[in-house]
């Protein structure tokens, strides 16, 4: 096991924030709950401990608060905002409420130069602050290095026993030295070396990947987006032909979606790829049928058939790989008014019946999305595959309001070409969550050339976003959403209008269904 730092979640927004920094210092992070026993953080022999921020009060009769066993497990630890609070509360000092709250911008000035946490930073730093209670009296053996406007106490240490606090928020881009405090720690403080690499990464999942699934058959569900495809180089290279891809076509997929698939995969990696063409039996599923809802499980269904029904004919497998991601395996901390709790999503389609008796085997289960790509290029996957927006599982029938049709599923797919060709071309693509077009069941009046006409209308809808959760839609130059509107009415054969969408979410949605 690599070397590691725990990080205690107090229900911040941004403990996994701080779980990417301290990866970005090449040092292995785990979040694990507020109230971790001690016992098992010390199982795990990490080199340090970071408590996050949290929205509690560590004064209020719920606040969440770790078992006291840490603090004598003799690991340096940084408490980061709620973090440092709950030093006062179990070490000796005292918390109060802020006369003011101290939200936004503040200006820390280092008042010890020989803090750890400091070094080779000025003694003027801009920082980020967001808390509503401060410390008023140091806990025993602390003493200042740092100020604020508003705190005297706003960075503390306790040098001896090797424990920080700070009260602004480090992991944040409003904290600019903030990745230097956190690599002060994690390598000054906690003695870690850089070992956390995504070539070490490989070695090191490779081999988990054999020592679980031995001589073992695995089956994965491929998909086209970057986690699968990143999983499937993954475990073919520890396993080889052990392995076999499902891909359903589902007659939902974007332009060229299966023929990429199977060149990357197929000819290219060598991988025993099952393609199985289900588009017939989707489309004429979906025939007739408008609601959204009911779009979504009919397709959730017939996948759930269709990739049971492969699994059978790819042969005797006991185990089945998935490309699940760090943030779906973080338990979120059940605390009231935890905004990260919101952050599981809601869409992750009830995923394959228990009664498939499959042991699971997810190589991608401690990585950052961002880890992920790095993983897929270290394996060799294409640009193509690992710079991939994310795309919904019920594919362009979220994106078609109204009856999905195969002539309906044409329209859109040559509009959506065209979406993505312009934005890869002009770079747009790369720096947008998501770009895509959309079927409107509407039809207007337009004229080509001497004749009238009266056809459909597409929406384009580019978003940008961090996870998702929220979006707020993207200002592309006029001169690019004036190619997009050109071609596609041009182009597009049965689209005559070419909207775009500034919604935001919320209130809206990203996809339209
Ligand atoms: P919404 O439309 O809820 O979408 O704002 C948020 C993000 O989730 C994607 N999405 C899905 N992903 N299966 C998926 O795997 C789905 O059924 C699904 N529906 C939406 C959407 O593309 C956006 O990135």
């Amino acid at each position: 096991m690599p070397e590691e730092i725990v990080i205690l979640d107090f229900g911040s927004q941004y403990t996994q924030v701080i779980a990417r920094r301290v990866r970005e210092c090449n040092v292995f992070s785990t979040i694990l709950p507020f109230d971790t026993p001690a016992a098992q953080v010390a199982a795990r022999r990490p080199k340090g401990i970071i408590l996050s921020g949290g929205p509690s009060s560590v004064y209020a009769a719920d606040a969440p608060l770790p078992d006291k066993g840490i603090f004598k497990l003799g690991l340096p630890m940084l408490g980061v905002c709620y973090g440092v609070q709950v030093f006062a509360h179990f070490l000796g000092g005292r918390v109060e409420k802020c006369g003011k709250r101290e939200y936004g911008k503040g200006t820390l000035t280092v008042t010890d130069r020989a803090c750890a946490l400091f070094r080779k930073l000025p003694d003027r730093l801009q920082v980020w602050n967001s808390h509503g209670d401060k410390i008023t009296q140091l806990p025993r053996d602390f003493r200042s290095v740092g100020t604020t406007e508003n705190s005297d106490f706003a960075a503390i240490e306790s040098r001896e026993r090797n424990l920080f606090g700070i009260q602004f928020h480090p992991e944040v881009a409003h904290t600019p030295r903030g990745r230097e405090i956190i690599s002060n720690f994690v390598h000054g403080v906690c003695g870690c070396g850089k070992e956390w690499t995504m070539r070490g990464y490989v070695d090191q999942a490779v081999d988990e990947i054999r020592a679980q699934v031995g001589g073992g058959r695995v089956i994965l569900g491929l998909s086209g987006g970057v986690d699968s495809s990143v999983a499937a180089a993954l475990l073919h290279k520890a396993i080889g032909d052990q392995l076999t891809c499902i891909f359903v076509n589902n007659g939902l997929l974007r332009a060229r979606e299966a023929e990429v698939v199977q060149e990357v995969f197929g000819r290219h990696f060598h991988i025993q790829l099952q393609y199985e063409d289900a588009s017939r039996m989707f489309l004429s599923r979906l025939k007739g049928v408008t609601l959204p809802e009911r779009k979504r499980k009919i397709i959730g269904r017939t996948f759930i058939e269709v990739f049971q029904a492969a699994t059978k004919r790819a042969g005797k497998a006991r185990f089945l790989a998935q490309g699940t991601l760090y943030p779906d395996v973080i338990e979120s901390v059940p605390i009231a008014g935890n905004p990260a709790a919101l952050i599981k999503s809601h869409h992750n389609v009830g995923g394959l019946p228990r009664k498939m008796k499959f042991q699971l085997v997810e190589p991608l289960k401690c990585l950052f999305k961002d880890e992920v790509r790095l993983l897929g290029q270290e394996l060799g996957l294409p640009d193509e595959i690992i710079y991939r927006q994310p795309f919904p599982g019920p594919g362009l029938a979220v994106r078609i309001l109204g009856e999905v049709t195969p002539k309906r599923c044409e329209i859109l797919r040559n509009a959506d070409a065209i979406v993505v060709q312009e934005m890869k071309q002009t770079g747009w693509y790369y720096k947008v969550w998501q770009s895509f077009a959309v079927l409107l069941p509407v039809r207007s009046v337009g004229v080509m050339g001497d004749e009238r006409t009266y056809e459909d209308t597409i929406a384009v809808r580019v978003v940008e976003s961090q996870d998702g959760m929220t979006a707020d839609w993207v200002k592309l130059p006029y001169e690019l959403l004036e190619k997009l509107s050109n071609r596609i009415v041009n182009e597009v054969q049965g689209v005559n209008r070419c909207v775009f969408d500034i919604t935001s979410k919320p209130p809206g949605t990203i996809e339209w269904e």
